[in-house]
C-alpha cells in the first residue's frame, strides 16, 4: 500500500520506517529540511535502539522516501498518518494543537480522490471530529476525505517493537459508511501484525482519543502511588521495594510501573496528564482534575526529595560541593532529555551552588548542547573523581556493572544516593559506602 507519515519525530519516523518494513511504499514529510536531509542519508536524529539499521534497510529497499512538499504527499497516496507533536503550551497546562491543525491545513488542499487521514498524535478528546470537519472544508471539490484515530502507545527505547507488535490496536471511527471503510483500510495496512493475533478494537473517535490519555494517566497514577508509599515508608522506617514486590505479586496490581524513585518524566506522561487535566477542567470533571493534580504534585515532589537526600548527604549545604550524577536521560535507552527528572535535579543542585559532574552513556552530547554549565565526564570514574556524593539518577544497565570498590578509590566521600533503587545496595555497602534510597531505610557506612 502507499502510505505517508506527516512529522518525523520519535513517533513519525518510527512509524514511517516500520510501515516500510511491513512492505508498504512510504513517503514521510517534515517541515525541518535539515532533519529530512539527515534521515534521507540513513541517520536517525535521536537515539533509539534498532531504528537506524531498519531505516537504512528500507531506504536501500526503495520503500521509504522523505520530502518537505505537501503537494507530493497529497499526490503520493491515500492513507496519511498524522504523527506531529502535541507539546505542552508554554506557560500553560493544555496541549499545543498548532502542529496538528497546521498539518491538516497544509495537507487537505492537496488531497485527491478517496483520502484517509489516520491520527496517531495524542490529542484532547473532541479534536479528531473537529479535524475531520476542518479537513472536509479544505479539500478540493470531488475529494472524499475520512478520518480514523489510531493512538500510538510506543515507549521510547522500545519504539520499533511497540510499533510492529503493540499490545493492541485501537481504531476510532465515525459511525457511518466512511468509518466502516476506514476501518477496513487500516486493517489492511496492519494486516501482518493483525495476522499474528494482536487484538484490534474499533470504537468511536472520542473513546479512542480517551484510551490514549487514560492509559498514560493510569501509568502515571501507578508510579505516583508507589512514590507516595515511598514517603510513607520513609516516615515509618519501612522498605518500599519489599512492599512493591509483595503487592505486585497480586495479579490485579502487577509489579510493572511500581518502581519508586525520581518519578516519571519524558516527552509524554507529564504533558499528557496535564493536558488531560485541562480538558477535564473544561468539561467540569473535577474528579479527574483533582486526581491528576495530586499525581503531578507527588511526582514533582520526588525531585525535591532526592535533592534533599543529596544536600543532607553533604552536610546540609551544597554550595561548592562536587556532586557526581550518573544518568541524565529521562530513562535508560534514550537520549531524550524532555522533562527529565535527572536533569531537573542537576539544575536544582547547580542552583544551590553544587559543582555538577554528569555522566550518561548516550545523552551527554545532547545535554552538553542545551546545558553547557554542567561538567561532562567521559567515564563514571571521571564523573566521580573527588565527589562528595554520587547520585544514580537514570538506571542504565551498565551502571549495575560498576565496581563500587574501584569508584570508592576516586571519590572524596563514599556516599551513594540511588534515586532509582536499581544498584546492588548490598555490594556498595560492603565496599564501604553509605547508601541512601528513596523509601528505604538508609545504610550508614560501616
Ligand atoms: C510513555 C508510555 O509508556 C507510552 O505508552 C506512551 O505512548 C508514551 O509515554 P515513555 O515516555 O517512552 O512512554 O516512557 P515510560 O517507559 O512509560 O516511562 C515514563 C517515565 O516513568 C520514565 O521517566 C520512567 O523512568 C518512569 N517510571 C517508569 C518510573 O518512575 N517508575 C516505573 O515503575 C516506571
Amino acid at each position: 500500500m502507499r502510505v505517508t507519515a506527516i512529522g518525523i519525530g520519535y513517533l513519525g519516523l518510527t512509524h514511517a520506517v516500520c510501515m516500510a518494513d511491513l512492505g508498504h511504499q512510504v513517503l514521510a514529510i517534515d517541515v525541518d529540511e535539515e532533519k529530512v536531509a539527515k534521515v534521507a542519508r540513513g541517520e536517525t536524529p535521536f537515539f533509539e535502539p534498532g531504528l537506524e539499521p531498519l531505516l537504512r534497510k528500507n531506504l536501500d529497499a526503495g520503500r521509504l522516501r522523505f520530502t518537505t512538499s505537501f503537494a507530493e504527499i497529497g499526490e503520493f497516496g491515500g492513507v496519511h498518518f498524522l504523527c506531529v507533536g502535541t507539546p505542552q503550551k508554554s506557560g500553560e497546562t493544555g496541549a499545543d494543537l498548532s502542529y496538528v491543525y497546521g498539518a491538516v491545513n497544509a495537507l487537505a488542499p492537496h488531497l485527491t480522490g478517496e483520502a484517509l487521514i489516520v491520527g496517531k498524535s495524542t490529542v484532547p478528546v473532541g479534536t479528531a471530529r473537529d479535524l475531520l470537519a476542518h479537513a472536509q472544508a479544505l479539500v478540493p471539490a470531488g475529494t472524499r476525505v475520512s478520518l480514523l484515530w489510531n493512538p500510538e502507545f510506543l515507549r521510547e527505547g522500545f519504539a520499533v517493537q511497540d510499533t510492529l507488535t503493540p499490545d493492541r490496536f485501537v481504531f476510532g471511527v465515525t459511525a457511518d459508511e466512511a468509518g466502516a471503510r476506514a476501518d477496513a483500510v487500516i486493517r489492511e495496512v496492519y494486516a501482518t501484525p493483525l495476522s499474528s493475533g494482536i487484538p484490534a478494537i474499533t470504537m468511536d473517535l472520542e473513546t479512542a482519543e480517551l484510551v490514549k490519555v487514560s492509559a498514560n494517566s493510569f501509568l502515571a497514577t501507578k508510579i505516583s502511588f508507589i512514590n507516595a508509599m515511598a514517603e510513607m515508608c520513609e516516615a515509618s522506617g519501612a522498605d518500599v521495594i519489599a512492599l512493591a514486590n509483595a503487592i505486585g505479586i497480586d495479579k490485579r496490581i502487577g509489579r510493572r510501573f511500581l518502581s519508586p524513585g525520581l518519578g516519571f518524566g519524558g516527552g509524554c506522561l507529564p504533558k499528557d496528564i496535564r493536558a488531560f487535566r485541562t480538558t477535564a477542567a473544561s468539561k467540569g470533571v473535577d474528579s479527574i482534575v483533582s486526581l491528576l493534580s495530586t499525581v503531578d504534585d507527588i511526582n514533582l515532589g520526588r525531585r525535591e526529595r532526592v535533592t534533599t537526600l543529596a544536600r543532607e548527604a553533604v552536610g546540609g549545604d551544597l554550595a561548592g560541593k562536587k556532586v557526581a550524577v550518573l544518568g541524565i536521560a529521562f530513562k535508560p535507552n534514550t537520549d531524550d532529555l524532555r522533562d527529565s527528572p535527572s536533569l531537573d535535579i542537576c539544575m536544582r543542585l547547580a542552583a544551590e551552588g553544587a559543582i555538577v559532574s554528569v555522566h550518561d552513556p548516550v545523552a551527554m552530547p545532547q545535554a552538553a548542547r542545551g546545558y553547557p554549565d554542567f561538567r561532562y565526564a567521559d567515564s563514571v570514574h571521571e564523573a566521580a573523581r573527588d565527589a562528595e556524593v554520587v547520585l544514580h539518577l537514570t538506571e542504565w544497565a551498565e551502571y549495575r556493572a560498576i565496581d563500587p570498590a574501584a569508584v570508592g578509590q576516586v571519590v572524596a566521600q563514599k556516599i551513594l544516593v540511588d534515586g532509582r533503587s536499581a544498584l546492588d545496595a548490598g555490594a556498595w555497602h560492603a565496599a564501604g559506602w553509605s547508601v541512601h534510597r528513596p523509601g528505604q531505610p538508609p545504610m550508614p557506612a560501616r
